[in-house]
């Protein structure tokens, strides 16, 4: 899952939207706790055989999750009224299709196989002290809260 990670990393969403609040349905709690043990199932049995694709696309369950979490964070581009009275068949054209459809390049680009993206470690500026973590700040202590508190803090 580099290539996803990555991409992520350098798209406008990493500060806005962790993996879980794409990937996990936000609805109730249940279906959240139900849908991150199926889909956990699923990565780590394809990634331990190594079965991973080349190119990852969403599965139609994984999709329907993502789709309705655009919607709740976006929800202003699908019902606002000036688009929807100034623009023809605009409700129709957000909702008839994904909406990385058109946004292809959200979240993780359109470039984004094993071969073009990699196993590449990101690089880390070291010349700029304060990023030397490249780890976000909800990751780590989303990280810590699961393991206890085992990560390092960034060099001073
Ligand atoms: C802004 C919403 C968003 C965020 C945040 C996001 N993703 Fe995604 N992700 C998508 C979309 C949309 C696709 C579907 C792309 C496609 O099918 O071509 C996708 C596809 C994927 C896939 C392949 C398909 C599948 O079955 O789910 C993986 C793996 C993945 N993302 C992992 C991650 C990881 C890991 C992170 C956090 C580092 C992350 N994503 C953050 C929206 C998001
Ligand atoms: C947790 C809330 C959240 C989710 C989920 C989310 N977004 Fe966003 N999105 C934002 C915020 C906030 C910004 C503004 C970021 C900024 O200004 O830096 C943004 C920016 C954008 C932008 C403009 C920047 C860009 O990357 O081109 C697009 C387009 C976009 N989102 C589409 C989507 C799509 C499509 C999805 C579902 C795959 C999605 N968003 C999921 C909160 C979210
Ligand atoms: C038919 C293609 C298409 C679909 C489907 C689509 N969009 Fe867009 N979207 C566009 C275009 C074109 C723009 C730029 C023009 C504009 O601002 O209205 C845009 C603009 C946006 C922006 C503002 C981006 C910025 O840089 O400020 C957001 C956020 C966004 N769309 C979210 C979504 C979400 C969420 C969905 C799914 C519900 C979606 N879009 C579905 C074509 C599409």
């Amino acid at each position: 899952m580099t290539p996803q990670y990555l991409t992520w990393n350098k798209s406008p969403h990493r500060e806005v939207a962790s993996c879980n609040d794409c990937h996990v349905p936000q609805d109730n709690v249940f279906n959240q706790y139900y849908f991150k043990a199926m889909d956990g199932l699923y990565h780590s049995a394809v990634f331990t055989m190594r079965a991973e694709p080349e190119v990852i696309v969403a599965r139609e369950a994984s999709a329907e999750v993502i789709q309705n979490n655009c919607i709740r964070c976006h929800d202003t581009r699908v019902t606002d009224a000036k688009l929807l009275a100034t623009i023809d068949d605009h409700e129709f054209h957000r909702t008839d299709r994904t909406c990385w459809e058109c946004h292809k390049e959200v979240p993780h680009g359109k470039v984004k196989s094993l071969s073009s993206v990699g196993h590449q470690i990101e690089p880390i500026p070291v010349h700029i002290p304060e990023k030397r973590d490249i780890i976000p700040e909800w990751l780590r202590s989303y990280i810590s809260d699961e393991e206890g508190d085992t990560i390092n803090q960034p060099a001073p």
